[in-house]
Protein backbone atom coordinates (compact mmCIF):
# COMPACT_ATOMS: atom_id res chain seq x y z
CA UNK A 1 0.00 0.00 0.00
CA UNK A 2 3.00 2.41 0.80
CA UNK A 3 4.01 1.89 -2.42
CA UNK A 4 1.32 2.56 -4.52
CA UNK A 5 0.81 5.74 -2.63
CA UNK A 6 4.30 6.90 -2.72
CA UNK A 7 3.74 5.96 -6.52
CA UNK A 8 0.57 7.94 -6.90
CA UNK A 9 1.66 10.93 -5.18
CA UNK A 10 4.70 11.17 -7.60
CA UNK A 11 2.51 10.24 -11.01
CA UNK A 12 -0.31 12.56 -10.38
CA UNK A 13 0.68 15.26 -7.86
CA UNK A 14 -2.14 16.96 -6.03
CA UNK A 15 -4.49 15.99 -8.35
CA UNK A 16 -6.37 13.13 -5.85
CA UNK A 17 -8.69 15.07 -4.21
CA UNK A 18 -12.37 13.84 -2.79
CA UNK A 19 -15.76 14.57 -2.15
CA UNK A 20 -19.08 13.19 -0.58
CA UNK A 21 -22.37 13.01 -2.60
CA UNK A 22 -25.52 12.37 -0.67
CA UNK A 23 -28.50 11.59 -2.73
CA UNK A 24 -31.95 9.89 -2.18
CA UNK A 25 -33.76 6.52 -4.12
CA UNK A 26 -35.61 7.22 -6.78
CA UNK A 27 -33.61 10.71 -7.31
CA UNK A 28 -30.27 11.91 -8.91
CA UNK A 29 -27.51 13.65 -8.10
CA UNK A 30 -25.00 15.94 -10.15
CA UNK A 31 -21.31 16.05 -9.64
CA UNK A 32 -19.04 18.40 -10.82
CA UNK A 33 -14.87 16.95 -11.27
CA UNK A 34 -12.43 19.48 -12.25
CA UNK A 35 -9.51 18.50 -14.28
CA UNK A 36 -6.39 20.15 -15.65
CA UNK A 37 -6.47 22.34 -18.61
CA UNK A 38 -4.18 20.45 -20.58
CA UNK A 39 -6.31 17.25 -20.27
CA UNK A 40 -8.77 18.66 -22.35
CA UNK A 41 -8.74 16.32 -25.11
CA UNK A 42 -8.12 13.36 -23.19
CA UNK A 43 -11.10 10.67 -22.58
CA UNK A 44 -13.10 11.30 -19.28
CA UNK A 45 -14.76 8.51 -17.18
CA UNK A 46 -16.31 7.13 -14.42
CA UNK A 47 -15.99 4.53 -12.64
CA UNK A 48 -17.67 2.66 -9.22
CA UNK A 49 -13.94 1.22 -6.74
CA UNK A 50 -11.09 1.81 -5.29
CA UNK A 51 -8.80 3.82 -8.44
CA UNK A 52 -6.80 0.40 -8.87
CA UNK A 53 -9.54 -1.50 -9.60
CA UNK A 54 -12.54 0.80 -10.66
CA UNK A 55 -15.20 -0.69 -12.85
CA UNK A 56 -16.43 1.90 -15.27
CA UNK A 57 -20.14 3.23 -15.56
CA UNK A 58 -19.85 5.77 -18.43
CA UNK A 59 -16.59 6.68 -20.18
CA UNK A 60 -16.40 9.15 -23.58
CA UNK A 61 -14.46 11.04 -25.87
CA UNK A 62 -16.94 13.43 -27.27
CA UNK A 63 -16.67 17.19 -26.25
CA UNK A 64 -19.21 19.81 -24.92
CA UNK A 65 -22.41 17.74 -25.10
CA UNK A 66 -24.47 15.21 -22.94
CA UNK A 67 -23.42 11.36 -23.38
CA UNK A 68 -25.61 8.77 -21.64
CA UNK A 69 -25.70 5.30 -20.72
CA UNK A 70 -28.40 3.65 -18.85
CA UNK A 71 -28.48 5.49 -15.90
CA UNK A 72 -25.18 7.75 -15.99
CA UNK A 73 -24.88 10.75 -18.64
CA UNK A 74 -21.15 12.80 -18.81
CA UNK A 75 -20.97 16.17 -20.05
CA UNK A 76 -17.42 17.16 -20.95
CA UNK A 77 -17.28 21.29 -20.72
CA UNK A 78 -13.84 21.95 -22.02
CA UNK A 79 -13.83 25.71 -21.80
CA UNK A 80 -13.85 25.12 -17.76
CA UNK A 81 -11.99 22.28 -17.85
CA UNK A 82 -14.49 20.08 -15.75
CA UNK A 83 -16.80 17.78 -16.08
CA UNK A 84 -20.27 16.83 -14.72
CA UNK A 85 -21.81 13.59 -14.16
CA UNK A 86 -25.63 12.84 -13.41
CA UNK A 87 -26.68 9.22 -11.73
CA UNK A 88 -30.49 9.40 -12.37
CA UNK A 89 -32.97 6.52 -10.42
CA UNK A 90 -30.75 6.21 -7.66
CA UNK A 91 -30.82 2.78 -5.76
CA UNK A 92 -29.52 1.84 -2.49
CA UNK A 93 -27.14 -0.37 -3.86
CA UNK A 94 -25.44 2.87 -5.73
CA UNK A 95 -23.77 3.72 -2.12
CA UNK A 96 -20.15 3.39 -2.28
CA UNK A 97 -16.60 5.05 -3.81
CA UNK A 98 -16.82 6.26 -7.67
CA UNK A 99 -13.94 7.83 -8.96
CA UNK A 100 -13.99 10.75 -11.75
CA UNK A 101 -11.07 9.56 -13.63
CA UNK A 102 -8.96 11.44 -16.89
CA UNK A 103 -8.18 8.86 -18.96
CA UNK A 104 -3.91 9.33 -19.87
CA UNK A 105 -2.01 7.37 -22.63
CA UNK A 106 1.31 6.71 -20.60
CA UNK A 107 0.72 8.59 -17.28
CA UNK A 108 -1.51 7.34 -14.60
CA UNK A 109 -4.96 8.16 -15.01
CA UNK A 110 -5.59 11.34 -12.33
CA UNK A 111 -8.69 10.53 -9.79
CA UNK A 112 -11.46 12.75 -8.14
CA UNK A 113 -12.51 9.83 -5.52
CA UNK A 114 -16.65 10.47 -4.88
CA UNK A 115 -18.09 9.02 -1.85
CA UNK A 116 -21.72 8.54 -2.86
CA UNK A 117 -24.43 7.47 0.06
CA UNK A 118 -27.70 7.04 -1.30
CA UNK A 119 -30.72 7.25 1.06
CA UNK A 120 -33.99 5.98 1.18
CA UNK A 121 -36.06 8.59 -0.62
CA UNK A 122 -39.82 9.36 -1.39
CA UNK A 123 -40.03 9.21 -5.37
CA UNK A 124 -42.56 11.87 -6.33
CA UNK A 125 -43.74 10.06 -9.71
CA UNK A 126 -46.75 11.75 -10.99
CA UNK A 127 -48.73 14.53 -9.05
CA UNK A 128 -52.12 15.44 -10.58
CA UNK A 129 -53.80 18.77 -10.92
CA UNK A 130 -56.67 19.92 -12.22
CA UNK A 131 -57.12 23.65 -14.30
CA UNK A 132 -57.72 26.31 -11.96
CA UNK A 133 -57.10 24.57 -9.36
CA UNK A 134 -53.41 24.40 -6.95
CA UNK A 135 -51.04 21.52 -5.91
CA UNK A 136 -48.72 21.85 -2.55
CA UNK A 137 -45.90 18.78 -3.34
CA UNK A 138 -43.87 17.66 -0.60
CA UNK A 139 -40.41 16.87 -1.31
CA UNK A 140 -38.55 14.95 1.53
CA UNK A 141 -35.07 14.98 2.23
CA UNK A 142 -32.12 15.52 5.01
CA UNK A 143 -29.72 17.49 3.93
CA UNK A 144 -28.72 20.03 6.65
CA UNK A 145 -26.91 22.38 4.99
CA UNK A 146 -26.91 25.98 5.78
CA UNK A 147 -27.88 28.19 2.54
CA UNK A 148 -28.60 25.27 -0.20
CA UNK A 149 -29.35 26.78 -3.31
CA UNK A 150 -33.27 25.54 -4.22
CA UNK A 151 -34.08 25.16 -8.12
CA UNK A 152 -37.23 24.28 -9.70
CA UNK A 153 -37.28 23.67 -13.06
CA UNK A 154 -39.75 22.88 -15.86
CA UNK A 155 -37.42 22.02 -18.41
CA UNK A 156 -34.58 23.26 -17.98
CA UNK A 157 -34.93 27.03 -19.62
CA UNK A 158 -37.87 27.70 -17.35
CA UNK A 159 -36.20 27.76 -13.61
CA UNK A 160 -36.75 29.42 -10.61
CA UNK A 161 -34.49 29.44 -7.97
CA UNK A 162 -34.64 29.91 -4.13
CA UNK A 163 -31.86 30.83 -1.55
CA UNK A 164 -32.62 29.97 1.84
CA UNK A 165 -30.47 32.63 3.56
CA UNK A 166 -32.54 33.00 6.80
CA UNK A 167 -33.01 30.16 9.69
CA UNK A 168 -36.85 30.41 10.07
CA UNK A 169 -38.44 28.57 7.27
CA UNK A 170 -40.95 30.74 5.01
CA UNK A 171 -42.21 31.23 1.79
CA UNK A 172 -40.46 31.93 -1.18
CA UNK A 173 -42.25 33.11 -4.33
CA UNK A 174 -41.44 33.33 -7.97
CA UNK A 175 -44.56 34.16 -10.19
CA UNK A 176 -47.06 31.30 -9.95
CA UNK A 177 -44.23 28.82 -7.76
CA UNK A 178 -43.70 29.55 -3.99
CA UNK A 179 -41.69 26.77 -2.12
CA UNK A 180 -41.42 26.70 1.41
CA UNK A 181 -37.83 25.21 3.22
CA UNK A 182 -38.98 23.71 5.84
CA UNK A 183 -35.22 22.52 6.81
CA UNK A 184 -35.85 21.31 10.49
CA UNK A 185 -38.55 18.87 9.02
CA UNK A 186 -36.42 18.20 6.43
CA UNK A 187 -39.10 18.74 4.14
CA UNK A 188 -39.88 21.12 1.01
CA UNK A 189 -42.86 22.38 -0.09
CA UNK A 190 -43.14 23.39 -3.54
CA UNK A 191 -46.72 25.24 -4.05
CA UNK A 192 -48.06 26.03 -7.54
CA UNK A 193 -51.12 28.25 -8.14
CA UNK A 194 -53.96 28.81 -10.63
CA UNK A 195 -52.45 25.86 -12.69
CA UNK A 196 -53.96 25.47 -16.16
CA UNK A 197 -53.08 22.36 -18.85
CA UNK A 198 -49.65 23.84 -19.79
CA UNK A 199 -48.52 23.57 -16.82
CA UNK A 200 -48.54 19.69 -17.37
CA UNK A 201 -44.92 18.04 -17.98
CA UNK A 202 -41.86 16.85 -16.20
CA UNK A 203 -40.08 19.43 -13.43
CA UNK A 204 -37.44 19.15 -11.56
CA UNK A 205 -36.66 20.12 -7.53
CA UNK A 206 -32.80 20.63 -7.54
CA UNK A 207 -30.73 21.40 -4.29
CA UNK A 208 -27.27 22.55 -5.20
CA UNK A 209 -25.48 21.80 -1.60
CA UNK A 210 -21.85 23.09 -3.06
CA UNK A 211 -20.41 24.04 -6.41
CA UNK A 212 -19.26 20.62 -7.30
CA UNK A 213 -22.62 19.02 -6.70
CA UNK A 214 -26.39 19.23 -6.17
CA UNK A 215 -29.00 16.13 -5.56
CA UNK A 216 -32.29 16.56 -7.52
CA UNK A 217 -35.79 14.68 -7.38
CA UNK A 218 -37.99 15.01 -10.80
CA UNK A 219 -41.53 14.46 -11.13
CA UNK A 220 -44.40 14.58 -14.08
CA UNK A 221 -47.16 17.06 -13.18
CA UNK A 222 -50.40 15.97 -14.92
CA UNK A 223 -53.20 18.86 -15.42
CA UNK A 224 -56.36 17.31 -16.01
CA UNK A 225 -59.64 19.38 -17.69
CA UNK A 226 -62.06 16.85 -15.84
CA UNK A 227 -65.52 17.71 -16.88
CA UNK A 228 -66.82 16.37 -13.62
CA UNK A 229 -65.73 18.99 -11.42
CA UNK A 230 -66.65 22.43 -10.82
CA UNK A 231 -63.16 25.35 -10.56
CA UNK A 232 -65.18 27.77 -8.32
CA UNK A 233 -68.92 28.05 -6.25
CA UNK A 234 -70.04 30.93 -5.47
CA UNK A 235 -72.55 30.67 -1.90
CA UNK A 236 -73.78 33.51 0.19
CA UNK A 237 -74.41 33.41 3.81
CA UNK A 238 -75.70 35.70 6.29
CA UNK A 239 -72.98 36.35 9.43
CA UNK A 240 -73.67 34.38 12.74
CA UNK A 241 -75.62 31.71 10.29
CA UNK A 242 -74.05 28.81 8.68
CA UNK A 243 -73.64 27.68 5.46
CA UNK A 244 -73.31 24.48 3.01
CA UNK A 245 -70.68 23.24 0.68
CA UNK A 246 -70.85 20.51 -1.88
CA UNK A 247 -68.09 19.29 -3.62
CA UNK A 248 -67.87 16.83 -6.50
CA UNK A 249 -64.51 14.27 -7.10
CA UNK A 250 -63.13 12.90 -9.76
CA UNK A 251 -63.56 9.33 -9.69
CA UNK A 252 -59.61 8.97 -9.67
CA UNK A 253 -59.35 10.08 -6.30
CA UNK A 254 -62.06 7.49 -4.98
CA UNK A 255 -59.43 6.32 -2.02
CA UNK A 256 -57.72 9.52 -1.30
CA UNK A 257 -58.16 11.87 2.11
CA UNK A 258 -60.53 14.41 0.99
CA UNK A 259 -60.14 17.50 2.82
CA UNK A 260 -62.00 20.75 3.26
CA UNK A 261 -59.80 23.81 3.59
CA UNK A 262 -59.88 27.39 4.80
CA UNK A 263 -57.94 30.07 3.62
CA UNK A 264 -56.53 32.99 5.37
CA UNK A 265 -54.60 35.70 3.53
CA UNK A 266 -51.78 33.64 1.20
CA UNK A 267 -52.47 30.48 3.63
CA UNK A 268 -54.47 28.24 1.70
CA UNK A 269 -54.98 25.75 4.02
CA UNK A 270 -55.12 27.94 7.98
CA UNK A 271 -57.34 25.28 9.04
CA UNK A 272 -58.40 22.24 7.84
CA UNK A 273 -60.79 19.36 8.31
CA UNK A 274 -60.59 15.86 6.38
CA UNK A 275 -62.48 12.84 5.91
CA UNK A 276 -61.71 9.59 4.30
CA UNK A 277 -64.14 6.91 4.48
CA UNK A 278 -67.02 7.18 2.79
CA UNK A 279 -70.34 8.59 5.20
CA UNK A 280 -68.34 9.58 8.10
CA UNK A 281 -68.99 12.96 9.54
CA UNK A 282 -65.56 14.76 10.83
CA UNK A 283 -66.77 17.54 13.54
CA UNK A 284 -64.58 19.92 14.50
CA UNK A 285 -66.49 22.88 15.93
CA UNK A 286 -67.08 24.89 13.51
CA UNK A 287 -66.60 22.82 10.71
CA UNK A 288 -68.21 19.54 9.72
CA UNK A 289 -67.66 17.05 7.10
CA UNK A 290 -68.96 14.13 5.35
CA UNK A 291 -68.24 11.99 2.02
CA UNK A 292 -70.53 10.27 0.43
CA UNK A 293 -68.50 7.81 -1.73
CA UNK A 294 -71.20 6.75 -4.34
CA UNK A 295 -71.60 10.34 -5.33
CA UNK A 296 -68.12 11.15 -4.38
CA UNK A 297 -69.61 14.21 -3.03
CA UNK A 298 -67.70 15.84 -0.28
CA UNK A 299 -70.90 18.07 1.93
CA UNK A 300 -69.33 20.67 4.11
CA UNK A 301 -70.99 22.44 6.71
CA UNK A 302 -69.77 25.64 8.67
CA UNK A 303 -71.54 27.29 11.40
CA UNK A 304 -71.29 30.52 13.07
CA UNK A 305 -69.91 32.35 9.74
CA UNK A 306 -67.82 35.25 9.65
CA UNK A 307 -66.52 37.59 6.91
CA UNK A 308 -63.40 35.99 7.53
CA UNK A 309 -65.17 32.65 5.92
CA UNK A 310 -65.05 33.87 2.63
CA UNK A 311 -62.75 31.43 0.95
CA UNK A 312 -62.48 27.55 1.40
CA UNK A 313 -60.97 25.04 -0.68
CA UNK A 314 -62.08 21.34 -1.33
CA UNK A 315 -59.05 19.00 -2.40
CA UNK A 316 -57.35 15.67 -1.61
CA UNK A 317 -54.44 14.53 0.25
CA UNK A 318 -52.47 11.86 -1.85
CA UNK A 319 -50.63 9.16 0.16
CA UNK A 320 -47.11 10.39 -0.46
CA UNK A 321 -48.75 13.74 1.07
CA UNK A 322 -49.17 16.24 -2.21
CA UNK A 323 -52.43 18.39 -1.79
CA UNK A 324 -54.39 19.14 -4.73
CA UNK A 325 -56.76 21.96 -3.80
CA UNK A 326 -59.52 21.13 -6.57
CA UNK A 327 -62.60 23.53 -6.03
CA UNK A 328 -62.10 26.87 -5.06
CA UNK A 329 -65.61 28.33 -2.52
CA UNK A 330 -66.22 31.79 -2.28
CA UNK A 331 -68.22 32.72 0.34
CA UNK A 332 -70.45 36.13 0.02
CA UNK A 333 -71.14 37.21 3.72
CA UNK A 334 -73.84 39.37 4.33
CA UNK A 335 -75.29 41.49 7.04
CA UNK A 336 -72.21 41.70 8.65
CA UNK A 337 -71.58 44.48 11.14
CA UNK A 338 -67.68 44.41 10.51
CA UNK A 339 -68.22 44.95 6.83
CA UNK A 340 -70.47 48.00 7.33
CA UNK A 341 -68.01 49.83 9.47
CA UNK A 342 -65.44 48.87 7.02
CA UNK A 343 -67.62 49.62 4.03
CA UNK A 344 -68.35 53.37 5.24
CA UNK A 345 -64.79 53.18 6.60
CA UNK A 346 -63.22 53.59 3.62
CA UNK A 347 -65.19 57.07 2.05
CA UNK A 348 -64.93 58.66 5.29
CA UNK A 349 -61.10 58.78 5.57
CA UNK A 350 -61.48 60.06 1.60
CA UNK A 351 -63.82 62.96 3.07
CA UNK A 352 -61.67 63.74 5.92
CA UNK A 353 -58.45 64.03 3.48
C1 LIG B 1 -26.07 19.24 -13.70
O1 LIG B 1 -25.00 20.16 -13.88
C2 LIG B 1 -24.89 20.65 -15.21
C3 LIG B 1 -23.65 21.49 -15.31
O2 LIG B 1 -23.59 22.44 -14.29
C4 LIG B 1 -26.15 21.41 -15.58
O3 LIG B 1 -26.08 21.86 -16.89
C5 LIG B 1 -27.35 20.50 -15.41
O4 LIG B 1 -28.53 21.22 -15.66
C6 LIG B 1 -27.38 19.92 -14.03
N1 LIG B 1 -28.50 18.99 -13.96
C7 LIG B 1 -29.25 18.88 -12.88
C8 LIG B 1 -30.35 17.89 -12.95
O5 LIG B 1 -29.06 19.55 -11.87
C1 LIG C 1 -51.58 27.05 -23.48
O1 LIG C 1 -50.65 27.20 -24.54
C2 LIG C 1 -51.25 27.42 -25.81
C3 LIG C 1 -50.18 27.41 -26.85
O2 LIG C 1 -49.05 28.17 -26.44
C4 LIG C 1 -52.02 28.74 -25.76
O3 LIG C 1 -52.64 28.97 -27.00
C5 LIG C 1 -53.07 28.66 -24.66
O4 LIG C 1 -53.72 29.90 -24.54
C6 LIG C 1 -52.41 28.31 -23.33
N1 LIG C 1 -53.46 28.10 -22.35
C7 LIG C 1 -53.45 28.71 -21.17
C8 LIG C 1 -54.59 28.40 -20.27
O5 LIG C 1 -52.56 29.48 -20.82
C1 LIG D 1 -77.29 22.35 5.66
O1 LIG D 1 -77.60 20.97 5.56
C2 LIG D 1 -78.26 20.44 6.70
C3 LIG D 1 -78.36 18.92 6.55
O2 LIG D 1 -78.60 18.56 5.23
C4 LIG D 1 -79.62 21.10 6.83
O3 LIG D 1 -80.30 20.61 7.95
C5 LIG D 1 -79.41 22.60 6.99
O4 LIG D 1 -80.64 23.28 7.01
C6 LIG D 1 -78.58 23.17 5.85
N1 LIG D 1 -78.23 24.53 6.15
C7 LIG D 1 -78.31 25.53 5.26
C8 LIG D 1 -77.96 26.90 5.73
O5 LIG D 1 -78.73 25.34 4.12
C1 LIG E 1 -73.03 39.69 -1.84
O1 LIG E 1 -74.43 39.62 -1.59
C2 LIG E 1 -75.08 40.90 -1.58
C3 LIG E 1 -76.53 40.69 -1.11
O2 LIG E 1 -77.10 39.61 -1.76
C4 LIG E 1 -74.98 41.53 -2.95
O3 LIG E 1 -75.61 42.80 -2.96
C5 LIG E 1 -73.50 41.68 -3.30
O4 LIG E 1 -73.37 42.16 -4.62
C6 LIG E 1 -72.78 40.32 -3.18
N1 LIG E 1 -71.39 40.54 -3.38
C7 LIG E 1 -70.66 39.82 -4.20
C8 LIG E 1 -69.20 40.15 -4.23
O5 LIG E 1 -71.13 38.91 -4.86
Amino acid sequence: MKIIWTFTLLMIPGVVSSMSVTGYSGGGVNITCGYKKRYRDNKKYFCKGQWSQCRDRIKTNKKDKWVQKDRFSLYDDTSSSVFTVTIRDLREEDSGMYQCAVDKTIEIDSYTEVRLRVLTGQQIRTVRGYSGGNVIINFKYEIQEENPVIDVCKTADQCFTVINTNRRAEWKHDRRFSVYNDRSAGLLLLFIRDLNENDSGEYKIIVKVSEDYSFFSEFNLDIKKEDCCVKSISLSASAGGSVNISCKYPQSHIRDVKFLCWRSGADLCAKETSVKESRRWRDEGKIRVEYDREQQLLTGSISHVTEEDSEYWCGVQSDQGHKIFITRVLINVTGSLNAADSAVGYPMDVRIV
